[in-house]
Parts: structure tokens; sequence; C-alpha cells
């Protein structure tokens, strides 16, 4: 019986948790169809320096929004595959890559929900796209080749504190340390926890705390 209530109780919530993906595919596909929406246009200062000397290869952006970093790379060359929860982003993404007449695989879809399989990829970028990278840290170190790189950037917890809105729902922002932990199994480029400027959701004077990962699969 108890067993018969656990089944239940489990049923109950299954359809619950769909329900809230969709609800945030929608939230987001509200922001991205709001021209007064501040929806960054430029690829990540992270990505440019880190990408600048790699050789391009097959490439993975997890929650790619409007495509600024997929694109970007596709036109250097690389093989883009971009994942995002909201469909109106990815029609974004798709329609800027024809109008370039540059090659995206662009999808709908929850990154977390996705097997992404073994050693597929050569770069994985995840910016502004909070606790994913978190919560399938396994998954992406994984699906990274050997020499592989992940780039990860958003904000740190503290954000909340300065009243800045956590901009990708769920638990908002990182804490201290946790990105580092998350891939210690990794060899760590690059990582950096300080104030500056956030390419989403800046503070009152234009700066956000913000925490930044680059690291390699050796
Ligand atoms: C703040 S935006 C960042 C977009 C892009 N990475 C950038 O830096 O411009 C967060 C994006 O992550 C997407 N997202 C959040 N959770 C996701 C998930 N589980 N799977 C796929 N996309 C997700 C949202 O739909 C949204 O487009």
């Amino acid at each position: 019986m108890r067993i018969l209530f656990a089944l239940l109780a489990l049923g109950s919530l299954l359809p619950l948790a769909a329900q809230t993906k969709k609800a945030n595919g929608a939230r987001w596909d509200q922001i991205y169809l709001n021209p007064d929406a501040k929806v960054p246009v430029n690829p990540s200062t992270l990505v440019l320096e880190t990408t600048a000397s790699l050789k391009p290869g097959a490439a993975l952006d997890v929650g790619m929004g409007n495509g600024r970093n997929a694109i970007y790379l596709a036109r250097k060359g690389w093989k883009m595959t971009g994942i995002d929860l909201s469909e109106a982003a990815v029609k974004q993404a798709q329609q800027e890559a024809a109008k370039l007449k540059v090659e995206i695989d662009a999808r709908a879809g929850d990154v977390q929900k996705m097997v992404l399989g073994r050693e597929r990829y050569d770069l994985i970028v995840c910016t502004y796209v909070h606790m994913v990278a978190v919560r399938s840290a396994k998954k992406f170190i994984d699906a990274l080749k050997p020499g592989g790189i992940i780039i990860v950037e958003g904000h740190h917890a503290e954000a909340q504190a300065l009243g800045l809105r956590p901009v990708s729902g769920g638990p908002a922002g990182y804490l201290d340390n946790q990105l580092l932990h998350a891939y210690d199994r990794l060899r760590i480029l690059r990582y950096e926890d300080r104030l500056m400027q956030a390419e989403w959701s800046n503070g009152p004077e234009g700066k956000a705390p913000i925490v930044r990962l680059v690291a390699r699969k050796e």
C-alpha cells in the first residue's frame, strides 16, 4: 500500500515538473519576444577570448538563447548545435543564422532531459543558464571529447542580495566555488569570481557578482 501511495505521489509530481518546464520555456518566450527586453546580441567576451586560439570542431551551446554565441562560433567554422527551452529563442537563432548564411543545428528542448552522448563535443558553452551547469556537470563532462573545453559564465548567488532577479529561474546563481567543485575532474584553465559587468541582468552601477569557468577534459 505504501508503495502504491508513493507511486501515486510520484505520478502526480511528474506532470507538474513537465508543466513547470513548459512554463519556463513560455516565460523565456515572453522575454525574447519583447522588443524592450535587454537581451544581449553580441557574443560573450569569455567565449571570444577562450575560442580565439582554438581550432574549430563540434560545439554545443546549452541554453543558447538568441544564438549570440552559437552564430558567432558557426561563423568561425564551428559545427554548432544549440539547445534552448524557448521556442521563440530557437526561432530567432535560426532566422539570424539563415540571414548570415551560416548553419546551426538549433533545437527547442530541456537540456537536462536530453541524452548528450559521450565524447561528442570539442566545446560546450553555457552562459547565464544558472544551475544547469552544476546539475548537468557529469553529463557535460561525459559529452566532451578528450581535450574538449567547457565555458561557463553566470551570476554568483550574491546577486540576489543586490536585488538582481535570477534570469534563469530556479536557484539563483552559483555558490562559492560551486563550479570549481562541479568540474574538478577537469583541468581548470580559468576561474573568476568577481564584480564585473554582467552580460545579462546588471546591478544599478552596471556591475554584478559574476562567476566564470573555463576547463579542459584531459
Ligand atoms: C539568460 S538566458 C542566456 C542565453 C544565452 N546563453 C546567452 O548567454 O545569451 C538563459 C537561457 O537558458 C535557457 N534555459 C534555461 N534552462 C534551460 C534548460 N534546462 N534547457 C535548455 N535551455 C534552458 C532559457 O530558455 C534562456 O534562453
